[in-house]
């Protein structure tokens, strides 16, 4: 007969081998787990305390409308900071990944900072600090002053570099003593492409897109010298912290890009050779000046002469301007050669002869691709320090505080990023996309990702934890999981995709 000691040893092994497969102590101690927002996604106070409008500002005007019966209020976290970093700190969140709004600090994009700016920036890092949660600092997250937009073409000219620089200048004075993770530009690969080639994105400018209709731009050019402005900016930026600022406040410097896992449709060799094509477009625009000081060799034979060239001075400073790079990665992607499209000026895809097939397969599929994104980049670029900055699972706004689909796929990419790091990668830390439900730029308020739900109706836009929130929490707490959580999360449910939300 078994003894009873015996019995209960059975049960709780059986219970840990049902319950989670991992748990917040495989992760090394000082490893980041945190949330993300942008500002104008967030902030709200859009025309307070002195904030000029972004282009951001003006998309969300003409792109979606600022629906929802809210104006411009957003989560209204300009207010409600205090509120907002009590949440995250009963979550067990140790960082936070937001950014500053550059029309907040410096109104229209330069002269004098704005000591109400500087103040609400200082108040939320002092607050996140105080409940020992590390700011993860972003300066330009598709909110260009619009000023400098109507002034010069914002990123279309080589004057931002010079404003660019100016603004990082004042964050790092200001804030740098308690903020030591800044990160340039979110996503510049695809603020590029949605900005400046197929126009869904804040500027909105195009000439060739089956999506948009622009009324001005120029998709052949534009959006490759966006990219080398913003090249450069970043790389001035990060020259002037590590010569004016890293020595004294120990901190890093990094860019992120939006990562997806490229598979070829077929295994047929132009699509192989398609795949390629698409990784140096998607990535190595802008990692591989970043790491090798060049534009890759594809592009350069492609695009010609309308891919602008770095002199030596410009390859030596954007060479190894990183000390860590962030990567937002959502979905898998496949594949298709399209040599049919090479003219010139049908776009940045067809100038690399290349179709892009979104997640195809994604509304059946796990999410188990984090880890080959994280391995793709690696053998690429080597073992550079790794941050996810964005992860999430996309639901209609209001679809239920029961957001089962946000738990599996959350518990299924945590565990992709354990299994990286099992494997020899250099990841240091994970935030979920998004702490609250926010403005969504795919979306603006019909679309959502946040473990709280924030409810557009009510007048106090009080935060409710969904079910994603306190298995998180759970998680970071180190509480056991219910079993029949586990049950739930290895169903083979269907994740929904951003194209059956939108
Ligand atoms: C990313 C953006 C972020 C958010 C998510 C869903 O591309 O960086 O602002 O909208 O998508």
């Amino acid at each position: 007969m078994l003894g009873k000691a015996l019995l209960a040893a059975l049960i709780s092994l059986v219970a840990a081998s049902a319950t989670d497969p991992y748990s917040r102590d495989d992760f090394p101690p000082d490893f980041f787990f945190g949330a993300a927002t942008s500002a104008f996604q967030v902030e709200g106070a859009d025309d307070e305390d002195g904030r000029t409008p972004s282009i951001f500002d003006t998309y969300a005007r003409t792109a979606y409308g600022m629906s929802g019966g809210y104006g411009h209020k957003s989560c209204d976290q300009y207010h409600k900071y205090k509120e907002d970093v009590a949440l995250m700190a009963k979550m067990g969140l140790n960082a936070y990944r937001f950014s500053i709004s550059w029309s907040r600090l410096i109104p229209n994009g330069k002269g004098p900072v704005n000591p109400k700016g500087l103040e609400y920036y200082n108040n939320l890092i002092d607050e996140l600090i105080s409940h020992d949660i590390q700011p993860h600092v972003t300066l330009h997250h598709s909110d260009l002053p619009q000023a400098l937009e109507d002034e010069y073409g914002g990123w279309l000219s080589r004057r931002v570099v010079r404003d660019f620089k100016t603004y990082a200048d004042v964050c790092f004075r200001e804030f740098g003593d308690r903020v030591k993770y800044w990160t340039t530009m979110n996503e510049p690969n695809i603020f590029v492409i949605g900005g400046y080639d197929s126009g869904f994105l804040p500027p909105q400018r195009c000439s060739t897109s089956s999506i948009s209709n622009c009324s001005k731009g120029n998709s052949s050019t534009e959006p490759y010298i966006a990219a080398h402005n913003i090249l450069l900016s970043h790389a001035a930026a990060a020259s002037l912290y590590r010569k004016k600022y890293q020595g004294k406040q120990h901190g890093f410097i990094g860019i992120n890009i939006l990562t997806f896992v490229l598979l070829p449709l077929t295994n047929s060799t132009e699509d192989l050779g398609a795949t390629e094509r698409a990784k140096d477009l998607l990535s190595g625009w802008f990692l591989n000046p970043i790491m090798f000081g060049d534009y890759p060799d594809m592009m350069k034979k492609n695009i010609g002469s309308r891919l602008p060239s770095f002199t030596k001075t410009e390859s030596n400073i954007v060479k190894g301007s990183i000390d860590f790079l962030g990567i937002n990665y959502y979905y898998t992607s496949y594949i298709k050669n399209s040599p049919q499209s090479q003219a010139e000026g049908g776009g940045i895809f067809a100038d690399v002869a290349v179709e892009m097939i979104e997640n195809i397969f994604n509304a059946t599929a796990m999410p188990r691709d984090l880890q080959k994104a994280v391995d793709s980049l690696e053998q690429s670029y080597g073992n550079i320090p790794l941050y996810i900055h964005e992860n999430g699972q996309v639901t209609l706004r209001n679809s239920s505080l029961d957001d089962w689909p946000r738990v599996k796929y959350l518990h299924g990419h945590i565990k992709d990023v354990l299994d990286a790091l099992r494997n020899g990668s250099n990841v240091k830390g994970y935030f979920v996309w998004s702490l609250l439900d926010l403005y969504e730029l795919l979306g603006g308020y019909k679309i959502s990702y946040g473990l709280y739900y924030v409810d557009l109706n009510d007048r106090e836009l009080r935060r409710q934890p969904k079910l994603s929130a306190k298995w998180y929490a759970n998680f970071l707490h180190r509480r056991t999981i219910d079993p029949k959580v586990i049950i739930e999360l290895k169903k083979n449910a269907p994740m929904p995709s951003l194209h059956n939300v939108i």
